[in-house]
């Protein structure tokens, strides 16, 4: 079996995501237990204990969500739907649990500053970054205040050192791979997330660009974190595996004796209830109780890959250069059986 580098992955003829591949541990470790593994990352002048994100999406980040991984060590981004957010900007309230929210690229200049003013981390969150208007926005921003700015999304790395230029400080990669997404079947557009992920981060290197990298859609496990961080994020975004939590917005709802939360896209029409283009899909979740159960399992996950690949911390594990391609029936044989 070859064993592929990251360059070597970047140039397979076909897009690849998660399932396509495998790390491939070949040193031997000097990990004795997983928990001498450190998770901890510097990411937007933060430190984290785990570079974890939440997705801005409605059904994921209120403000609930953005105290309880703030507390957790990771990033929540309140929704731009979320109606306690007036309470921050018109109150004059803060919260010093929460660190990020989104806006639209047409929510209001008075909104911006006010956040921007509080020192928010902001992110635009945008189906399409490699767009003009989207650019201007950025840099408008930046121009008017001193803050870090994500954008996205983006699915490859041509536009990236325009996204610098205009004040990017972190990027939102994957279009099309959302587990609610429906981009792909709507409009064609869309590849991979590895390949993606791959693409974005050798324009950064090769550009000598500063900018961080936000794998975004399509991860299921705490394998999917292991690998998007191998691959070269700095850090994850996570829409459905912090779905149907105790802190997610919404109700739990009681159905043929289970428990069940809402999940759905940013544009699906639960969300825009008009007659816009829809790209997004709902669905309900089994309730999973408390987040922190889901990132303690994180956690442990990446934890344990990287005493496997013989990482002690984030940044020797971001250096991973040993992947396996799974064939259809190798990808089958890795799952679990009844
Ligand atoms: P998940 O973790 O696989 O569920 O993916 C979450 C990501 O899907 C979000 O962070 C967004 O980038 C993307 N997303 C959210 N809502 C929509 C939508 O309605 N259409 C397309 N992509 C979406």
């Amino acid at each position: 079996m070859k064993i592929y580098s990251k360059e070597e992955l970047n140039e397979n003829s076909l897009s690849l995501t998660y399932d396509d591949i495998s790390l491939v541990p070949i040193e031997i470790s000097e990990i004795r237990s997983r928990v001498e593994a450190a998770t901890k990352i510097s990411f937007l002048g933060m430190n984290l204990g785990l570079p974890v994100v939440s997705s801005p999406m409605d059904s994921v980040t209120g403000l609930d969500m953005a105290v309880e991984l703030n507390k957790l060590g990771c990033l929540g981004i309140v929704n731009r739907f979320d109606s306690s957010l007036e309470d921050i900007i018109k109150n004059g309230k803060t919260s010093s649990e929460i660190k990020a929210v989104s806006i639209a690229l047409n929510s209001p200049d008075q909104l911006i500053d006010s956040l921007a003013e509080k020192g928010y981390i902001i992110c635009l969150d945008t189906a399409n970054a490699s767009n003009k208007a989207v650019l201007q926005k950025c840099e408008e921003i930046k121009t008017k205040h001193k803050v870090k700015i994500i954008v996205g999304n983006i699915a490859q790395g041509s536009i990236l050192k325009e996204l610098v230029n205009a004040g990017a400080d972190a990027v939102r990669i994957g279009i099309g791979g959302g587990s609610v997404c429906t981009t792909s079947i709507q409009t064609g557009i869309g590849i991979g997330q590895v390949s993606s992920l791959l693409d974005v981060y050798f324009a950064r290197e090769n550009e000598n660009l500063n900018i961080e990298l936000i794998a975004d859609g399509g991860i299921k496990s705490p394998g999917d974190i292991a690998k998007a961080i191998s691959l070269g994020a700095d850090a994850v975004m996570l829409g459905r595996m912090l779905s149907g939590t105790r802190e997610t917005p919404g109700e739990v709802i009681k159905y043929n004796d289970q428990l069940w939360k809402k999940y759905r896209g940013s544009a699906s029409f639960g969300v825009k209830m008009k007659n816009e283009f829809i790209e997004g899909e709902e669905t309900m979740i089994s309730y999973k109780g408390a987040v922190k159960n889901v990132i303690d399992g994180i956690s442990d996950g990446l934890r344990s890959s990287m005493s496997y690949m013989n990482c002690k911390d984030i940044a020797t594990l971001k250096k991973s250069n040993s992947f396996a391609v799974l064939s259809n029936s190798s990808y089958l044989e890795r799952l679990p059986k009844k």
